[in-house]
């Protein structure tokens, strides 16, 4: 984060905590500057930028004011799942959010896909295009069953920011992180076993363990330090689980970062009763602060824990290169990838990993950072602009995805039908939960201004006003 961000993300927080009321003036840039020993042109960033949010209002030769009745709307309460194991439902829902991905005329505020056309991207084209040109017949070919070692070694080297100590030899690169979570759920569970996910949860996770019979438990969570360890300690205690699948570092769908003392208390509580954690890192690399936040994989001492990732929302969805590191489930890993898909594609595996061995990777997410913080305070303006009162909105500490719960009646999935007459695709609440619960929720995404811009979420706000008047 740079000065200027953290001193409006400091000011913010003030703001919303009720320290500098609505209507009143706020310190002066020059005693700000002194406050906090930056500089005056920091302080007048900081400024512009919640000024960009909606949060402070500026009056000619008065200075800068919290703009009225503008205090930040609460953060989504903790969630209060069924608790109890369910079947899986929500597939008619997922497909038709899936279908509609490639309808160019839709504002897709709904789906997962990141930015893709950043500068910083560029190297991975160029890279693409002289693999191609050199017409190698081992392009074309097979590779080791586990990945090619390029990119094995880079992603190795990658693991050390989350402070993990990986080797090259520890990892299974497989077809996006869907696949990774698959072998990774084949190799510790079978038919009828039952599994704790977070709640909300991504679909994909639920929908995989769906197709393989499992059923799941849904535990409640937080929208700012994640699944709730007394309930899932509870959970343990009643049923006879088989793993936990958590992704705690920035959230699909709620964005929060889980503090480092509830992962270590979670890799302690799956030690006593013995259970295996699958950990999702797919958005890891886009927390806003530096240093990107820690795994939990990083404090697993008995290999229990098989971390999953890929370079689809950092990068790109359609290079479909992942990975998962499985430790202690390494050999049943690689035997459900070779039923799974045999080996991975080369190509990419090979373009991704000459472009973070060539050091392109670390400048492309820091700039995808930038990108999806600032996109967010704009976005979060503008949500509190056209979106009525009584909402919750989550704050995410990174990725691209923000959470809205609306008042306990509201019917998301309605709302999705009317929005997509007139071509605005959302995510309902209910994807995210194998029981269909958060009916009265949405995720929005807010990679790119291009496609969630205002016009797009000012209709989204009449669109949510005229169905809660309904
Ligand atoms: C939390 C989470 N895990 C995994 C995936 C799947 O990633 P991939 O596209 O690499 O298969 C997604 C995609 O939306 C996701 O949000």
């Amino acid at each position: 984060m740079t000065r200027y961000q953290h001193l409006a993300s400091l000011l913010a927080e003030r703001i919303e905590q009720g320290l500098y009321q609505s209507g009143e003036r706020l310190p002066s840039v020059r005693l700000l500057s002194q406050e906090h020993g930056v500089s005056i042109s920091t302080v007048q960033q900081a400024y512009h930028l919640l000024e960009e949010q909606q949060m402070i209002q500026p009056q000619p030769r008065s200075g800068y004011f919290v703009a009225p009745g503008k205090t930040a709307p609460p953060v989504p309460p903790l969630t209060r799942p069924v608790q109890r194991p369910v079947e899986i439902t929500q597939w008619d829902s997922v497909l038709e959010l899936l279908s509609n991905r490639h309808n160019g005329e839709m504002v897709q505020l709904g789906s997962g896909i990141p930015d893709v056309t950043p500068s910083t991207i560029k190297p991975l084209w160029r890279e693409m295009v002289r693999l191609g040109h050199l017409q190698d017949p081992m392009l074309l070919s097979y590779d080791a069953l586990n990945g090619v070692s390029l990119l094995r070694e880079q992603i190795a080297r990658l693991s050390v920011d989350s402070g993990c100590r990986l080797d090259a030899a520890d990892i299974v690169v497989t077809t996006g992180c869907h696949e990774a979570l698959s072998v990774a759920i084949r190799a510790v569970c079978q038919y009828g076993d039952i599994v704790a996910v977070e709640s909300p949860a991504f679909h994909g996770t639920m929908q995989t363990l769906r197709g393989l019979g499992i059923r799941v438990i849904e535990i409640p969570t937080d929208s700012v330090t994640g699944v709730s360890l007394e309930a899932l300690e509870l959970a343990f205690e009643q049923w006879p689980i088989k793993a936990v699948i958590v992704v705690p570092n920035c959230n699909n769908p709620l964005g929060f970062i889980m503090p480092d003392t509830r992962k270590k208390a979670l890799i302690l509580l799956a030690q006593r009763f013995d259970i295996a954690i699958i950990e999702d890192d797919v958005y890891g690399e886009l927390a806003f602060d530096y240093p990107r936040p820690v795994t939990l994989k990083s404090f697993d001492e008995d290999g229990r824990v098989l971390l999953c990732s890929s370079f689809s929302k950092t990068l790109a969805p359609g290079l479909r290169v992942g990975w998962v590191a499985p430790g202690r489930y390494f050999d049943r890993v690689l035997h459900t990838k070779y039923i799974s898909t045999g080996s991975t594609a080369v190509q990419t595996q090979i373009a991704v990993g000459e472009f973070a061995r060539q050091g392109h990777y670390r400048p492309h997410l820091r700039r995808v950072r930038r990108q999806y913080q600032h996109n967010l305070g704009i976005v979060t303006g503008w949500v509190r602009k056209y979106f009525p009162e009584s909402i919750c909105v989550s704050r995410p500490q990174g990725g691209f995805m923000m959470w809205i719960e609306l008042p306990e009646m509201f019917d998301a999935v309605r709302l999705n039908r009317r929005l997509l007459e007139e071509n605005v695709q959302i995510a309902a609440g209910s994807l995210f939960s194998a029981a269909g619960k958060y009916r009265n929720c949405l995720r929005l995404n807010y990679a790119s201004l291009g496609q969630c811009n205002e016009q797009a979420i000012r209709k989204l706000g009449i669109a949510v006003g005229r169905e809660m008047d309904a």
